[in-house]
C-alpha cells in the first residue's frame, strides 16, 4: 500500500472551518496517511530538517495542502519548502530523494469559482496560477497528480450564516474524497 503524507499548510489549522473539515475528512478516508501540521511543527521559527526530510523520503504520495493567500502558499508553508527541499536532498546531482514520488496540490480560496476567470474580479483562471507549484514538483523528480481545489471556502462566525457553514462543511467533504479518488487510483 502507498504511504501517504499530508502536509498541511495552514498557518491557523484550528481557526479555519475548511481547513479542519478537509484533514478531518482526509484522516476518515485515508486512516494509513500521516499528517504533518506545520503550525505545530514550526517551533522558534524553525523546522526539524532532518525530520521533514525523512517523512518526505518514507512517503509514496504527498499532498500540500493549504489555503490560497495571495495567489500562492502561505509563507508558512513556503518556509517550509524553502527549508526542507534542500540541494542534495531535493535537487541538485544527489538530490534525488523525492524522484518518482507523486504530489497534489489541494488548496481552497476564499473568492468563488465565478471570480477566477478572465474579467472577473481574479482576472485569470485557477489554472493558471498553478505553473510555479507544478513546476516544483517536476523540478524535484515528482509526478503531479492534478491539482484539487475547492472556491468560496472562507468562512467568517458572525459574518457568514449557517447555509454558508452547510455548504462550506459538504464541499470540504467532496474535496478530501476528490483528493481520496486520486491517491487511491
Ligand atoms: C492573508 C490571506 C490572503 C488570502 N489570499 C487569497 C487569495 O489570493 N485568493 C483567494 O481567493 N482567497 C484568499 N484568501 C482567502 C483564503 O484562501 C480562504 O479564507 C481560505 O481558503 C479558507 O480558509 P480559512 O478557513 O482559513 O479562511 C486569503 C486569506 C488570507 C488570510
Amino acid at each position: 500500500m502507498s504511504n501517504i503524507l499530508i502536509i498541511n499548510g495552514h498557518p491557523h489549522p484550528e481557526q479555519s472551518l475548511s481547513g479542519k473539515a478537509i484533514i478531518d475528512e482526509l484522516d476518515r478516508l485515508l486512516p494509513q496517511a500521516q499528517v504533518r501540521t506545520l503550525a505545530a511543527l514550526c517551533r522558534n521559527g524553525s523546522f526539524d530538517v532532518q525530520a521533514e526530510q525523512q517523512a518526505l523520503s518514507a512517503a509514496d504520495t504527498i499532498v500540500w495542502h493549504f489555503p490560497f493567500y495571495w495567489y500562492s502558499m502561505p509563507a508558512l508553508m513556503k518556509k517550509w519548502i524553502d527549508d526542507v527541499l534542500t540541494h542534495g536532498f531535493a535537487y541538485g546531482s544527489t538530490g534525488t530523494a523525492l524522484h518518482g514520488k507523486m504530489l497534489l496540490i489541494s488548496l481552497t480560496t476564499g473568492a468563488p469559482a465565478a471570480e477566477y476567470a478572465r474579467g472577473r474580479s481574479m482576472t485569470w483562471p485557477m489554472e493558471d496560477f498553478l505553473p510555479p507549484l507544478l513546476q516544483t514538483a517536476n523540478y524535484c523528480g515528482m509526478q503531479s497528480l492534478p491539482p484539487v481545489w475547492s472556491n468560496g471556502m472562507i468562512f467568517i462566525n458572525g459574518v457568514h450564516g449557517e447555509a454558508n457553514r452547510e455548504r462550506i462543511l459538504a464541499a470540504a467533504k467532496d474535496h478530501a474524497a476528490r483528493i481520496a479518488a486520486e491517491v487511491n487510483a
